[in-house]
């Protein structure tokens, strides 16, 4: 039997999905280690591998199969435009991905102005403003801690994932529009869902049974 590669994105979301992993019996026993600086697990007897890698690459290595299966948010799925398989929506992870900046930034969207956002996703702004609100902006893209353009005034407003939406208020900012919800999918790779499609619908079936079980 060959292995099946899955890949996770490392943090929050990965710790999560290798606990709901674990209670339908795929278990990772080598991951749990905290202090190792191994990049890749493996489960012998469930021919399983595991490894961890930033969000934004996750759809890289499932397009091009060097993982079958990964679990990233559906925000890095929307941006990254990768040809891969969205089989499930896991119900973690969910937040929304939001216009937001100071108060007055309000009027801006409304009258339709050439406006400045800032985001770490300038294709989902993109396709925010250009096609469904048809306003013309200039996109900034920027790596992390976005809320600080509209306070340095690098930009009016920006595109960004809101959880609790703390960051927003401790840096006196809100949220202006909401583009849509988000949450962590299962994503897997074209071919493999051909040629592995037993094991993956297995552990697809698995998952679902647990969260139906869970609501
Ligand atoms: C994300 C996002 C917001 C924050 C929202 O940033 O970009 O900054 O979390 O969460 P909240 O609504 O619960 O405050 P992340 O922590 O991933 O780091 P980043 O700023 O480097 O993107």
């Amino acid at each position: 039997m060959e292995y099946l590669t899955v890949a996770l994105a490392k943090g929050r979301l990965a710790t999560e999905t290798l606990r709901i992993l674990e209670e339908i019996g795929i278990t990772c026993e080598e991951m749990k280690d905290k202090a190792s600086r191994k990049l890749i697990f493996v489960n012998e007897e469930q021919k399983l591998k595991f490894f961890l890698a930033k969000a934004n690459d996750v759809p890289t290595y499932v397009e091009y199969g060097a993982a079958d299966i990964g679990i990233v948010g559906k925000d890095t799925i929307l941006e990254e435009q990768k040809h891969i398989y969205e089989v499930m929506d896991l119900g973690i992870g969910c937040c929304r991905m939001c216009v937001a900046g100071p108060e007055h930034a309000k009027a801006l969207l409304q009258n339709g102005r050439l406006i400045r956002v800032a985001t770490k996703y300038p294709h989902i702004a993109k396709d925010y403003f250009f096609n469904k609100k048809h306003q013309t902006v200039e996109i900034i893209k920027l790596n992390g801690s976005i809320e600080l353009a509209p306070i340095v005034g690098l930009a009016e407003v920006i595109v960004d994932i809101v959880e609790t939406g703390s960051t927003l208020r401790e840096n006196g900012l809100m949220v202006l529009e909401e583009i849509y919800p988000l949450s962590a999918r299962m994503v897997v790779n074209q071919v493999s869902m051909k040629i592995e499609h037993e094991r993956i619908a297995q552990i697809i079936e698995g998952v679902r049974k647990w969260k139906g079980g869970e609501t």
